[in-house]
């Protein structure tokens, strides 16, 4: 049986080092939904004031930690089980995560959640409807899902599981970039 051991160097004491708590703020949504764009840009934000955060985004960490990993049921759970542990350590670091994951199981992100204090995790949907993501399309990728040229692809043959209670709910196709962060901005406490 493990035990953890326990450092004399913790949260709170990083936590009074860096003048801030530290926590996940965790978007899901649908491919091509902007959850990148906002997680970015709130990042820069937070950045200004001082705040330590790191950025963990899907495209990105699927070429590192997670190249091991595609599109099945199972590798998607293994994906967001990964970004969680990692997300955790990072909140023990004293650093704000922004996670931008398709992370499409309701499951998995209660399982992330899981893994946190309550004040420490924000799930944020970026909800764009999905011919909207499919006609702007940045990447190709729904256009190569309709050929036949990429199985799983969430929204076409992979589903996603809309939050029904998350703590900001963004209409990414009515709100404006600028208005996001302000409420984001007024309403997440550090
Ligand atoms: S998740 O479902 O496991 O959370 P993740 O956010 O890491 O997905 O990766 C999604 C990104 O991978 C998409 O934005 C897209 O660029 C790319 N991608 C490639 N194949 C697929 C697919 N079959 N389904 C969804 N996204 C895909």
């Amino acid at each position: 049986m493990l035990r953890l051991h326990k450092m004399d160097i913790d949260k709170p004491a990083r936590k009074i080092l860096n003048g801030h708590q530290s926590k996940v703020i965790w978007f899901t949504g649908i491919s091509g939904s902007g959850k990148s764009t906002i997680a970015n840009a709130l990042e820069k934000e937070l950045h200004k004031k001082g705040i330590r955060t790191y950025l963990l985004d899907g495209d990105n960490i699927r070429t590192g930690l997670n190249k091991d990993l595609g599109f099945s049921e199972a590798d998607r759970i293994e994906n967001i089980r990964r970004v969680g542990e990692v997300a955790k350590l990072m909140v023990d670091a004293g650093i704000v995560v922004l996670t931008a994951f398709i992370s499409p199981f309701e499951a998995d992100r209660r399982m992330a959640r899981a893994l946190f204090e309550t004040d420490e995790f924000v799930e944020i949907f970026v909800d764009l409807p999905l011919a909207i993501a499919e006609s702007r399309d940045p990447k190709g990728l729904y256009k190569k899902a309709r050929n036949g040229e990429l199985s799983n692809f969430t929204g076409i043959d992979s589903p996603y599981e809309a939050p029904k209670n998350p703590d900001f709910h963004i209409l990414a196709d009515k709100e404006e970039l600028d208005a996001i962060l302000s409420s984001l901005l007024a309403k997440i406490i550090f």
